[in-house]
């Protein structure tokens, strides 16, 4: 009798004033308000991952190991002869053409050429990391 009394108490306890109300099912709170919301990520990008240009990058890059070192993957390079498979600065660069392909240049090119080297040795010499 008491027993069932204390269930009875017990379950209206916990089911009205606990669990029926929405502000009571938050036992604990966060102190940020409730109408403050979390993006969803962003879904991933749909992408193809075979197309031509990704399934044949980088097909020649061990033509020597393969190719028994009969060709070097530089002397696939399309672009100006003289700055295939070569690093360096605009300075080097301008010089390295005016060596290679300069008397095959038309005067006037020719001409803005010197002049862009003079104006970056000018330049390399004052303030160059030689100093
Ligand atoms: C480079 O700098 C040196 C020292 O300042 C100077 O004597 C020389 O004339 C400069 N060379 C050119 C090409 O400007």
């Amino acid at each position: 009798m008491a027993a069932a009394l204390l269930l009875g108490a017990a379950r209206g306890f916990f089911g009205r004033s606990l669990l029926a109300s929405p502000e009571a099912l938050r036992l604990f709170t966060t102190g940020v308000p409730n109408s403050f919301r979390v993006r969803e990520p962003p879904r991933p990008k749909v992408v193809d991952r075979w197309t031509e240009k990704r399934a044949l990058f980088g097909v020649y890059d061990n033509i020597g190991i393969l190719g028994d070192f009969l060709a070097h993957p530089k002397d696939l390079i399309t672009g100006p002869k003289w700055l295939r498979g070569w690093k360096g600065n605009e300075l080097q660069r301008c010089i390295r053409k005016k060596k290679m392909v300069g008397d095959r240049m038309f005067v006037e090119d020719y001409h803005n050429l010197k002049k862009r080297i003079k104006f970056l040795y000018k330049r390399f010499n004052r303030t160059g990391k030689h100093r």
